[in-house]
């Protein structure tokens, strides 16, 4: 059991190289092995630029983001190799197979380890279906696929690596609440630290607990019942 997946923001202000203000600001949460944090918040509020400190493609301003206790400086293809995976808001399929695009950069993913990727991701049936099936060709002149189609290749390709941490940035917004429901149930064996940003209270209620982000700031950090309580903009989501 040496799968862990503890992170950890404290007081964490953040702004983009080219930026004069700050995104995030004196942000501090944690989330336990194995946790599901859903994050929510509107448009803009830094929900991306959150979880991108993760994986490290920025460097904070202030305050440390620790991944198991550790404040280390991880160039983004590192923390793949260090079991993070991140599900970007918009998919990135390159021109090659469906088996390259989901094995893509894990070296020796089996067939069998691609198709269960695949399986989880609640996308294989879709694979199935195209003209050459696994060896179907995408991206760039390959076939086309939908928005909803392309984020689900891409969550089957952070899981071949089986994950110790996985970000799923919007990646659930195309699907309907039954294959949602199937995806968040297959996630479980995973067992991993996941991050979800999500527009939907009911996948958020999935989650151990939910950060409410606004402006740059959490507004909220607690479980469902808790933020009910104290979270006035969580309460409006929940109404309306
Ligand atoms: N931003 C920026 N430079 C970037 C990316 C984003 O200055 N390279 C700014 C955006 O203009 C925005 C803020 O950072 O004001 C937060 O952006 P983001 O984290 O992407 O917000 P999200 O909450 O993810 O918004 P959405 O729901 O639209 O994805
Ligand atoms: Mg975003």
């Amino acid at each position: 059991a040496i799968k862990k997946g503890v992170v950890e923001f404290k007081h964490v202000t953040f702004q983009y190289p080219e930026s004069e203000v700050a995104v995030l600001q004196d942000v501090s949460f944690s989330v336990k092995e194995g946790e599901t944090l859903a994050i929510m918040g509107s448009t803009g509020s830094g929900k991306t630029s959150l979880v991108q400190l993760i994986p490290r493609l920025y460097e904070v301003n202030d305050g440390q983001v620790l991944v198991d206790g550790q404040d280390v400086k991880l160039y983004p293809i590192e923390s793949l190799r260090n079991g993070i995976g991140v599900v970007p808001q918009e998919a990135v399929l390159f021109t090659g197979s469906v088996t390259e695009n989901i094995g893509w950069g894990k070296e020796h993913a089996t067939e069998e380890e691609v198709v269960a990727a695949a399986k989880d991701a609640q996308i294989h049936e879709t694979i199935e279906k195209l003209p050459n099936k696994y060896e179907t060709r995408v991206g760039q002149r390959g076939v086309n696929l939908s928005g909803g189609q392309k984020q689900r290749l891409s969550i089957a390709r952070a899981l071949v690596r089986q994950p110790k941490i996985l970000m799923l940035d919007d990646s659930t917004s195309a699907l309907d609440l039954k294959t949602e429901g199937k995806l968040l149930t297959a996630l479980r064996k995973y067992s991993c630290t996941t991050f979800i940003i999500t527009q939907k209270i009911s996948t958020a209620m999935e989650a151990n607990r939910i950060l409410i982000l606004d402006d740059g700031r959490v507004e909220a950090w607690g479980t469902h019942e808790e933020l009910l309580k104290t979270s006035p903009l969580y309460v409006k989501m929940v109404q309306s």
